[in-house]
């Protein structure tokens, strides 16, 4: 178990990092709380116009999720590999440093996904670009890779992932509370508008 709580504490310390504050402030963007939706993620990041920096952000905070699992699993083992997952999910969501208001965790979801099990990873990011093709909006694709993951997880692997998937998923949904109430009431914007 100490290992498990010392690996909690990496991951959420990687996941933690506000990798779309960072990029959007060093290519001087502004701030991204005063653009778009306020969110600290590529989607929003994509809302200053720079396509570079939004796809710097969606890299460094998939990245970072697959690291810490990488990471975990090639110290200690698939326990921990998981533990640091959701940790550093939670620390995307839940930052310290932004007195934990941060981001959605999409892109550390697939980037935790595609490390835990490329299968389920690459479904998701399917998942994703499916639902965004036909939607034209980010969180319709978040919510709709969320939604299939367990699914994946249930068909593609021998299932030892899927109570994480379940938390996951729930935790998505928790993030786009505002998402969704702009999509029932059809005011989402589409990528690539404000
Ligand atoms: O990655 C988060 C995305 O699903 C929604 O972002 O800025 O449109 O709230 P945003």
């Amino acid at each position: 178990t100490t290992q498990l709580i010392i690996w909690a504490a990496i991951g959420y310390l990687m996941g933690s990092v506000p990798y779309g504050m960072i990029v959007a402030r060093v290519m001087g963007l502004g701030n991204l709380r005063q653009i778009g939706s306020g969110n600290i993620g590529a989607t929003n990041v994509l809302r200053t116009g720079s396509k570079a920096a939004a796809a710097l952000t969606l890299l460094f905070d998939a990245g970072k999720g697959a690291v810490a699992v990488l990471l975990a699993r090639a110290l200690a083992g698939d326990d921990a590999a998981q533990v640091a997952a959701l940790a550093a999910f939670v620390g995307h969501c839940y930052p310290v440093w932004l007195s934990f208001k941060g981001g959605k965790g999409v892109a550390t979801f697939l980037g935790l996904w595609l490390a835990l099990d490329w299968r389920v990873g690459v479904a998701c990011c399917l998942t994703w670009l499916v639902a965004a093709a036909i939607w034209r909006i980010s969180s319709l694709g978040a919510l709709a890779a969320a939604a299939l993951s367990t699914t994946w997880v249930m068909i593609l692997t021998d299932g030892s992932t899927f109570l994480l998937g379940v938390v996951l998923t729930l935790l998505i949904y928790w993030r786009h509370r505002e998402n969704l109430a702009r999509i029932k009431a059809g005011t989402e914007p589409k990528i690539g508008k404000s």
